[in-house]
């Protein structure tokens, strides 16, 4: 029999998101969750899915939008309007979604992935023998930051020199998705880097229409003069989140990665043996620690999931990294394996917001995972603290290690 829950019998099942001890170690808390309440109401009236069954129907079977029925976000901050995601790809519905994908998407494709693989490559190598030099590194300013930020600012055609001061702003803009529920200080942060990237965009999209290459930016400039007219506003929020997109997530796949490497130096020793389970291996860094831990959906009309009726206008979050270690998917899922079969993780979403940058984010990913395997053999790897950085997804900001 299906069961109607009420707002006020919310609660965080000491899974509080909002709590900064959470991040430490977010996993047991998760299963408990999942365990006891999988799909629960918060105390904040917006309701968690954790089961991977029930996240997949979400994605792909639920009548779900980005926005309530007034086309507002339930999750932004109403006061954050410069550099707003409202426009962005991700907040869009059907057709209006579809025509910013498709101006997004071509510079996404295998083509680009392939083209930036020598530069990968080398970045890649350059920041190992840099480091085997000094004995050691901080994992995210050397490798994770490095690598992403090149990458992305060469296929937007953001001028290199740049690429730094975004460091900050990317970080803190990330909590713009989430920023209606987050303290008045990071708010304001979150509001200041909106700003910012507003007007660096702004004024780099005038200049580079004087000297259009072949960039994204520049793509997405002749689109917006050719048949399909896009607005400056349009596409200076389609640049925002893909930089955001692109450097935040990436950043966190390469440092959790590599963290899930030096914690079990076997499955390091097995992939130095094995390179060619590079893509496997991948694919279980992003399920086993994954950058994104939630995303959200906004139900259009009731919907039944797992026996409880979810009424119209709620709002889902679908906790992927919930689902991601799932018993009933995945067999022994707290356990790091780099050799695991069936590997249909819930990292890059699902449904028609499937993940634009999946395929250059795992590719980056393959070369810093085979680089480290066959560069630290008979190397002992010391870890010393994390610091956290102010990103609302799970990136690291100091990851330092000593390679003896
Ligand atoms: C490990 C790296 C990455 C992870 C874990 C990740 C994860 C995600 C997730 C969870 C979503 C939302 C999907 C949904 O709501 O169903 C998404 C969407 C998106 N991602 Fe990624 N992402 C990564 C890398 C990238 C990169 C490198 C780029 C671009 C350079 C990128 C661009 C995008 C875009 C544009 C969207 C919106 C797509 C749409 O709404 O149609 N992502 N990503």
């Amino acid at each position: 029999m299906s069961e109607t829950k009420q707002a006020e019998v919310g609660d965080w099942v000491g899974a509080d998101f909002f709590d900064p001890s959470f991040r430490d170690d977010p996993y047991p808390k998760l299963a408990h969750l999942r365990e006891n309440d999988p799909i629960n109401l918060t105390p904040v009236g917006t309701w968690r899915i954790s089961r991977y069954e029930d996240v997949k129907a979400i994605f792909n079977d639920a009548p779900t939008s980005m926005t309530d029925k007034h086309d507002d976000s339930p999750n932004f901050d109403p006061l954050d309007t410069k550099g707003s995601f409202l426009e962005f790809v991700l907040n869009k519905d059907g057709d209006a979604h579809r025509r910013l994908r498709m101006l997004v998407q071509k510079s996404f494709g295998q083509k680009t992935v392939r083209l930036m693989e020598e530069e990968v490559a080398k970045t890649v190598a350059a920041a190992f023998d840099k480091a085997l030099a000094d004995g050691g590194m901080d994992v995210v300013p050397a490798l994770a930051h490095e690598v992403p930020s090149r990458m992305i600012c060469q296929i937007m055609g953001v001028p290199m020199q740049d690429r730094q001061i975004f460091n900050e702003w990317t970080a803190a803009r990330t909590n713009a998705f989430f920023a209606k529920f987050l303290p008045p200080d990071v708010q304001e942060r979150t509001r200041n880097a909106g700003a910012a990237m507003e007007d660096y965009f702004r004024a780099l999209i005038t200049e580079r229409k004087k000297d259009l290459g072949d960039d994204l930016l520049s793509s997405m400039i002749m689109a917006s003069e050719g048949g399909d007219k896009f607005t400056d506003d349009e596409l200076i929020i389609q640049a925002i989140g893909v930089i955001v997109a692109g450097y935040e997530t990436t950043i966190g796949l390469l440092g959790n990665g590599t963290r899930a490497f030096v914690e079990h130096p076997d499955q390091l020793a097995k992939l130095h043996d094995n390179p060619e389970l590079v893509s496997n291996a991948t694919d279980e860094c992003l399920r086993f620690d994954t950058p994104i831990l939630f995303n959200w959906r906004v139900l259009k009309r009731s919907y039944e999931l797992g026996g409880v009726t979810l009424p119209a206008e709620a709002v889902i979050w679908q906790l992927l990294a919930a689902a991601n270690r799932d018993p009933a998917r995945f067999a022994d899922p707290d356990h790091f394996d780099i050799e695991r079969e069936d590997l249909a993780h819930q990292s890059f979403g699902g449904g028609p917001h499937f993940c634009l940058g999946n395929q250059l984010a795992k590719m980056e990913a393959r070369y810093v995972f085979n680089e480290m395997a066959q560069r630290t053999k008979g190397l002992t790897i010391n870890a010393s603290n994390i610091e956290w950085s102010h990103s609302f997804f799970r990136v690291m900001a100091s990851y330092p290690l000593e390679f003896n």
